[in-house]
């Protein structure tokens, strides 16, 4: 007690502030203590605890003058086996930790709602993801900055954040014995999440999936952290040298609870929408905190006040939602549902991009180690390598390939693309579409190409048998969907129309790119490995039956970005360069979806640089 009285007085003397409740809190199991919670006034409230959310409310607690909320609608799942566990990445897909989104029928995909599994849970989609590291193409972020009409958002500007967050490990050994490379000068060393390479590789992705590209003639690519992704490369991994999977709840927000006495993390809550002051700021609307219920049964609307900011991470999904709960977004939108609109925002909720994929199967012939039918004596003999260090769940994903059309594509089917890619859509703004056309000019991958350690596909495998799954991911959409609310209800999740296959070279791409995965099952050193396709199945051959199949199959790599564009007011959209949303005097939103365009990448890197980056410019 004394030495806590002692540290008091010098927080105070340092104009420190301590809050009387801080911490954990969840809403349901410590619902006694919410109220005072609820009475304490912060400096920022940010809602949702996810990739972003939590990182950026740890990094805005170390500034001890600024008091900071944050609200989870999930809960800490630090302890949960599904989570920690690389290779137990999945299991917990359709589970409390879920939010098994779906989309609406889609048009050009045979009318079929496609599953999204997005993380519900302290660490947000960080927890559910499949532990890839990857950044992308220099020239995605020079086009992000170029839409933003801020430079400070270009690869080069933004590398030192990506570094900031990152504690990077030298590869160690692994059970294939390749020498994974790395370019030690764009990874960071003392950052909050460990990245580092699994130790297990499965003899199938090295010497098949990965010997057989460059068989292909596809280049090795280092490190696909270099802002120059193009090739087959070993993939660096969100787990720690114990093969722990990194969350932004391990990594950042515990570490931050323990440290501090300015943040609170409030779980098991869910903010319905931003609170608005009276009075307006030189023209704009001032927030004046949120709205909130515990997610229990108890549905009562609490108030939680913001004195300085409100920041918006609650994701691609759930972000334009709150914001069109709180009257901002496109008042055609809002008008119908009564809500008034408080600014309004077309962009809101419009500009949805997603990885679009397809997943052949190729069952294996016997004796191969796969993730299928892992269970009973299996499983736990897993465990206990696991628990040793070792074996099949020590790892997710290792080895992925970024590809240009040049380098999967025939002469003439690249002749063919060029075309197709200068089709205007009314969905695609004539400025993303012609910043898309100076990527691939630049060199930046179309195309990503991984193996999966299992059946992977929409049923299920037979028992005893194993597969390796190779999906293919379209990284720059042509095709842009939306995300509206279709209620005020804000429980009920908003319309997902993801668009799949809109624009005529998203079907072009992921057809051919389909025969290509067809032809490295055949025809290469992956082979040697594969003894039937299960999916799509032989019968698939034109390129006419390609492109159906195509639209049957199509679903998601789990990567929608874009709703809630970083991108000038009249060109769609909703925040500026500082993540400023239009016509706020102080809400931000900072989450993946202010991308405007994507990234060729697996991007929850990027999160954690936007994360960083968010804290900068709100500390100043
Ligand atoms: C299955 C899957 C596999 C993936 N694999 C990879 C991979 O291997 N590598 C990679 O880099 N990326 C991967 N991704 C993508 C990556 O994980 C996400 O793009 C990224 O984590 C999104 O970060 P975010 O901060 O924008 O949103 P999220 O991390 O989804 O955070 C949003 C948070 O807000 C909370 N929330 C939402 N609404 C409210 C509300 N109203 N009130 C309170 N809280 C709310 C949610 O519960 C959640 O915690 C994968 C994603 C999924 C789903
Ligand atoms: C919240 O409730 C849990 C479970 O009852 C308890 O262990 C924890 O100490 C409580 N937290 C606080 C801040 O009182
Ligand atoms: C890796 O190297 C070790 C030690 O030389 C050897 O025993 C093992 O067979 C090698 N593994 C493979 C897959 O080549
Ligand atoms: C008010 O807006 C004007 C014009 O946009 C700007 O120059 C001024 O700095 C703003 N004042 C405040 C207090 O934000
Ligand atoms: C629901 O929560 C409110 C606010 O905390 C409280 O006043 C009310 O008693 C609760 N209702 C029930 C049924 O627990
Ligand atoms: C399949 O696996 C089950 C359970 O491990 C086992 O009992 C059965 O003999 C196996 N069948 C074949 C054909 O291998
Ligand atoms: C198989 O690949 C080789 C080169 O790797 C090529 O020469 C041959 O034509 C291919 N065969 C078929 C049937 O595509
Ligand atoms: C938007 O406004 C900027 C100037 O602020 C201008 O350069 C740009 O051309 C405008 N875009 C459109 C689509 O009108």
């Amino acid at each position: 007690m004394r030495s806590f009285l002692a540290a008091a007085a010098l927080l105070a003397a340092t104009g420190a502030e301590a809050l009387n409740v801080h911490g954990y809190v969840d809403a349901n199991l410590n619902a006694s203590l919410v109220p005072e919670v609820l009475a304490q006034s912060y400096s920022y409230i940010v809602v949702g605890g996810g990739n972003t959310g939590a990182a950026l409310a740890a990094r805005l607690s170390e500034d001890t003058t600024k008091t900071v909320l944050l609200v989870e609608a999930g809960t800490s799942q630090i302890s949960n086996p599904g989570v920690s566990v690389p290779g137990l990445a999945g299991s917990t897909f359709l589970s409390e930790v879920d939010w098994a989104f779906s989309t609406t029928p889609q048009a050009n995909a045979q009318g079929r709602s496609v599953y999204w599994p997005r993380g519900k849970m302290i660490g947000g989609s960080s927890g559910l993801n499949f532990l890839a590291y990857t950044r992308g193409h220099k020239s995605e972020y020079n086009s992000i900055a170029w839409l933003s009409r801020d430079a400070s958002w270009s690869w080069r500007n933004l590398l030192p954040y990506f570094k900031k967050s990152e504690s990077f490990s030298t590869p160690g050994p692994n059970t294939e014995n390749v020498t994974r490379e790395f370019d030690a000068s764009v990874h960071g060393t003392s950052g909050p999440v460990a990245v580092s390479y699994p130790p297990y590789i499965s003899e199938q992705f090295a010497g098949g999936f990965f010997d057989g590209l460059e068989q292909e003639g596809v280049p090795v690519d280092i490190d696909l952290s270099d802002g120059a992704s193009s090739g087959v490369s070993w993939s660096a991994s969100t787990q720690s040298p114990e093969n722990v999977r990194q969350t932004s709840d391990n990594a950042y927000i515990a570490p931050a609870v323990s440290a501090r006495s300015n943040l609170v993390v409030l779980t098991s809550a869910m903010a319905t929408k931003i609170t608005w002051s009276a009075d307006k700021l030189n023209g704009s609307v001032v927030a004046s905190g949120i709205n909130l219920v515990a997610t229990a049964s108890n549905t009562t609307i609490l108030t939680a006040t913001a004195s300085s900011e409100v920041i918006l991470s609650a994701g691609s999904i759930q972000t334009p939602q709150l914001l069109e709960l709180s009257g901002v977004g496109d008042s055609s939108i809002l008008n119908p549902l009564g809500i008034s609109t408080v600014v309004n925002l077309p962009g809101v909720g419009a500009n949805l991009q997603d990885h679009p994929a397809i997943v052949l199967v190729q069952k294996l012939k016997p004796g191969f180690v796969t993730l299928d039918g892992l269970a009973g004596d299996r499983l736990n003999q897993a465990l206990a390598d696991y628990a040793a260090g070792s074996g099949i769940l020590t790892q997710e994903l290792s080895t992925l390939a970024y590809l240009t059309g040049k380098q999967f594509l025939t002469p003439a089917e690249q002749k063919q693309l060029a075309k197709l890619v200068l089709q205007p859509s009314t969905q695609l703004p004539a400025s993303q579409q012609a910043q898309q056309l100076l990527q691939i000019a630049a060199g930046a991958p179309i195309i990503e190409f991984l193996p999966i350690n299992t059946y992977f596909g929409p049923s299920a495998g037979v028992a005893n048998e194993s597969y390796i799954s190779l999906a293919a991911c379209l990284q720059h959409s042509f095709s842009r969907g939306s995300i509206h609310i279709s209620t005020t209800n804000p429980l009920t999740p908003p319309a997902i129309d993801a668009a799949y296959l809109q624009h005529p070279a998203d079907r072009y791409i992921l057809s051919r790119a389909g025969k290509f995965l067809r032809q490295l099952a055949v025809n290469s050193t992956l082979t040697s490995f594969v003894e039937s396709e299960n999916e799509p199945g032989l019968s698939v051959e034109t390129d006419a039956e390609w492109e159906s199949w195509v639209e049957g199959a199509v679903r998601t790599e789990y990567h929608p970005v874009g709703t809630a564009a970083m991108s000038l007011q009249n060109e769609s959209g909703v925040v500026n360069s500082h993540l400023q949303v239009y016509g706020t005097a102080n809400v931000r939103v900072a989450d993946l979806s202010i991308l405007p365009v994507h990234v060729s990448a697996h991007p929850q890197s990027l999160a954690y640089a936007i994360a960083e980056k968010a804290a900068d410019l709100i500390l100043g």
